[in-house]
């Protein structure tokens, strides 16, 4: 579903992703491990569009996405939870659910102008919105209420819920359990599990390696901006180098 063949990005002169290659297959979770300032959130950034590739290209299914604008690949399919949650403090809960399927509407500005009127009338929006709830019911009780004031796990939930409400076909996450007490960390990784059972296909950055992997069909491990080992799950649970510098253990 996702390709991403031979990415590098540049800050300026400096490189943060060199020549990166990574496949997604749909339906499966891929999870990407690496120490801070590996490159993980760049490689997310890119996807979306966010920074533009140095060289290399990003498919996603049969479209090329390098040079397409976060609003553009949101549009072709792409939801991103970025970094930090990133909800929009000011507004409700609910408002925060709806700008999430905002770019089902709003082709043009005169879309953008009807959008606040016509999405909550919209059938792809309520469905999208009872599935949010029926996930997250937390949500629901507290649709009123300003996302500022959410506590952090109830942003992440809806975080995550505001990504669902474009119907992507692939959902990138970058540490979405961040901040999050363990058997807070552990509800969202089945949940995330169980949303892959449900035919999502998915992108994790998560911090507890050792978890994600447990989760995840297949695993990237990156390093300084390059991809230095990848395989299925299993395989990477069983790696020496992976077992030492990731998680915590020591030789399988
Ligand atoms: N906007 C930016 N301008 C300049 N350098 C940047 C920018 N964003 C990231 N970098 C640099 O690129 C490198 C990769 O950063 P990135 O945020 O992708 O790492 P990461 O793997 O997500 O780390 P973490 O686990 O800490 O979130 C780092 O050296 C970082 O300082
Ligand atoms: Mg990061």
């Amino acid at each position: 579903m996702l390709k991403i063949e031979k990415a590098s990005v540049a800050y300026g002169r400096a490189t943060a992703l060199r020549d990166v290659s990574l496949l997604v297959n749909a339906g499966e979770i891929v999870t990407l491990i690496g120490a801070n300032g590996a490159g993980k959130t760049t490689l997310l950034n890119a996807v979306s569009g966010m920074v533009p590739l140095k060289s290399g290209n990003i498919w996603l299914n049969d479209v090329k996405l390098s040079g397409h604008p976060p609003h553009k690949t949101v549009r072709l399919g792409m939801g991103y939870v970025p970094e930090g949650r990133q909800v929009f403090g000011s507004m409700t809960v609910m408002d925060n659910l709806t700008m999430g399927s905002y770019t089902l509407f709003s082709r043009t500005w005169f879309g953008a102008l009807r959008y606040s009127g016509w999405a909550l009338r919209s059938d792809r929006t309520r469905s999208n919105l009872e599935m949010v709830f029926k996930l997250f019911p937390v949500l629901k009780e507290r649709k009123s209420q300003q996302a500022g004031s959410l506590s952090g796990g109830e942003q992440q939930m809806l975080a995550i819920g505001r990504a669902l409400m474009s119907s992507p076909k692939i959902l990138l996450l970058d540490e979405p359990s961040l901040g999050l007490a363990p058997n807070l960390v552990k509800d969202i990784l089945r949940l995330l599990a169980r949303l892959r059972d449900e035919g999502l296909t998915m992108l994790l950055i998560e911090q507890d390696a050792a978890a994600a992997l447990k989760i995840a069909d297949r695993g990237y491990v990156m390093e300084r901006g390059r991809i230095v080992v990848e395989g299925s799950s299993r395989e990477l649970l069983r790696n020496d180098e992976v077992r030492q510098a990731y998680l915590g253990k020591t030789r399988a």
